[in-house]
């Protein structure tokens, strides 16, 4: 078993996990400093846990319980979130700034979740203190830049004959990367937490926030060959590699001919529209009875979402259906846990359908929808822009229906024509939903000009973050809260707030609710 992942910026980290069992407790200490790290040459600053950069993997099993005591040594707030871990009744440890208070220099908070019936690869990431990393110029695998030209260790050695599966994570911040090995097909097991039908690919488009692992047999001659991450659609193309090397290679380097990367988006559409659920593999999987036949459930809401950018004041924010997201001093779930949401913000700042005039406008508040607990939903989202979206909602997996077919026409007859009619969604597209076997996950890649459709049951009680994994946009407002409320307030359906939960803003010396009932 190899852990791979990419990363195309020093201020994250990653983290695998997940096979079968029990549900045994792990136990991790974790003390966050400041340290140098040099992932692209240049000595920086970076974010250390434990002294390691990329910071440890906790290797775990289905339904373990995960305990992480994280101290924080530096001196600015802190907090650490779990891209795709369901944190099933418990947004209170998901923790983003809409959920929970930072940790306070010199302070610890321990988190404490199971991962109910998840497989897969996750990775874990600062939602603090992550603006002054950014340095997009070079593309890490495991937190390295290969030097190339036959200099650098392995990263893996392979046995001959033997099959090893590779976690691949894009845990960067702006660019779709793909990713390919000299030499070898990788065969598609499974994606953000679900087992998938097991095509054979020579290189994968990874987006901004999704993970698959894939199986690779050592079936090639013995020497060293490269593993190369490049970027997709930017200007110009960075690349990086690392080697594997195989046990009996006696030293033979790899070619210096990189295999090459693929042109344009309608290959990445295409080889989006081959994943497939795999609806035979027996494995634990959140909500199964809901999952298996979500296409005949009726939807009860249809909420359409539109990004945009635009300038307030002279400063660059990006909004959704006019409203760019501001945290507020006050966690919005502690606000509402508390009974003082009035005081922090307004339910349903947007509505769902994007407004039709004065697109551009832009207000800053916090922004939250709420859901009615089970309803089964359709969120569809809209890209009115040139460049590629991705998006990810805590809390949940959800299955991205649309065969996005028919828009990437549309974009090249609107790129051709320059005309202004590119991909929209109507219902009628609904036509051409795959009802079957979407692969059940938690971030939708959305092409330039075109959109994607996304069904799911809002059966997970809490305050949950639906957000681009585009750092910029997020940080700058594209990003909202969902408030699933179970009016019972009954620990069936959510927990208590945890008794060591940081208190922050208004709630900090009010009277603790009462707790919920059984
Ligand atoms: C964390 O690391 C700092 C710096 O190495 C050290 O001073 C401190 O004692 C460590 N704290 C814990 C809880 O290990
Ligand atoms: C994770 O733990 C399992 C069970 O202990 C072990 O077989 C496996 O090799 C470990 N994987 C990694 C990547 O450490
Ligand atoms: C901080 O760490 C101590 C152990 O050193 C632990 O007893 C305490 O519960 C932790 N505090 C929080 C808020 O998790
Ligand atoms: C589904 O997964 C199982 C393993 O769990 C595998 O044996 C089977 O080949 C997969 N099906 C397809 C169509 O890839
Ligand atoms: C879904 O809606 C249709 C038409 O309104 C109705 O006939 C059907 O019974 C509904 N199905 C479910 C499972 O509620
Ligand atoms: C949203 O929450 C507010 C405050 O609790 C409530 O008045 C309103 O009915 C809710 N709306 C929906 C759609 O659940």
């Amino acid at each position: 078993m190899g852990g791979v992942m990419l990363a195309f910026l020093s201020c994250l980290l990653a983290g695998a996990m997940v096979v079968q069992g029990e549900d045994p407790y792990l136990f991790f200490t974790w003390n966050i400093t400041y340290g140098t790290i040099s992932p692209l040459g240049v000595p920086q600053q970076g974010i250390l846990i434990n002294g390691q950069f990329p910071g440890p993997n906790i290797n775990s099993t289905t339904n373990n319980n995960i305990v992480i005591n994280v101290f924080n040594n530096l001196d600015e707030p802190f907090l650490l979130s779990w891209s795709g871990i369901q944190h099933r009744k418990n947004s209170w440890q998901d923790g983003v700034l809409g959920t929970n208070c930072p940790i306070p220099p010199g302070k610890n908070y321990t988190y404490h979740f199971q991962v109910k019936d998840q497989i897969g690869s996750y990775y874990y990431y600062p939602t603090t203190s992550c603006a002054q990393g950014i340095r997009p110029d070079g593309v890490l695998i495991n937190g390295k830049s290969g030097k190339g030209k036959g200099k650098d260790e392995p990263l893996f050695t392979m046995k001959p004959g033997k099959t090893y599966r590779y976690r691949i994570c894009n845990v960067g911040i702006k660019t779709s990367l793909n990713f390919r090995i000299q030499g070898h097909a990788m065969k598609l097991v499974e994606m953000e937490g679900s087992h998938t039908v097991q095509n054979v690919y020579n290189s994968l488009d990874v987006h901004v926030g999704q993970c698959y692992s894939v199986l690779v047999t050592a079936n090639q001659a013995p020497k060293d060959y490269y593993m190369v991450a490049s970027s997709r659609f930017t200007k110009s193309i960075l690349t990086t590699t690392a080697i594997i090397r195989y046990a009996n290679s006696k030293g033979a380097p790899a070619s210096s001919v990189l295999p090459e990367a693929p042109v344009g988006w309608a290959w990445s559409l295409n080889q989006f529209r081959s994943f497939r659920w795999n609806l035979t593999a027996s494995a634990a999987r959140p909500n199964p009875q809901g999952s298996y036949h979500y296409g005949s459930i009726n939807i009860t809401r249809t909420i359409k979402i539109v990004n945009s950018v635009s300038r307030v004041d002279g400063k660059l924010r990006y909004a959704i259906n006019g409203v760019s997201h501001t945290d507020s001093a006050t966690p919005l779930k502690l606000a509402e846990y508390y009974g003082v949401a009035d005081k922090v913000f307004k339910y349903d700042t947007i509505e769902d359908e994007p407004p039709t005039k004065g697109a551009d406008k832009i207000t800053l508040q916090p922004n939250v929808l709420n859901a009615t607990f089970r309803n089964f939903v359709e969120i569809i989202f809209e890209n009115h822009q040139k460049s590629i979206q991705s998006w990810h909602l805590d809390g949940y997996s959800f299955f991205p229906v649309a065969k996005n077919d028919v828009h990437q026409l549309i974009y090249l007859i609107d790129v051709a024509s320059n005309s202004i009619e590119p991909g929209r969604w109507s219902p009628e597209r609904r036509k051409n939903y795959n009802l079957l076997d979407a692969v059940s996950r938690h971030t939708i890649q959305v092409y330039p000009k075109s959109w994607a459709a996304i069904f799911l049951t809002f059966d997970n009680a809490g305050m949950w973050n639906l957000r681009s994994e585009l750092f910029e946009r997020q940080y700058l407002g594209q990003q909202l809260y969902i408030s699933v409320l179970s009016p019972a307030r009954s620990l069936r359906d959510e927990y208590n707030m945890p008794d060591n939960a940081e208190l922050c803003g208004i709630v900090k010396d009010l009277p603790k609710p009462p707790p919920y009932s059984i």
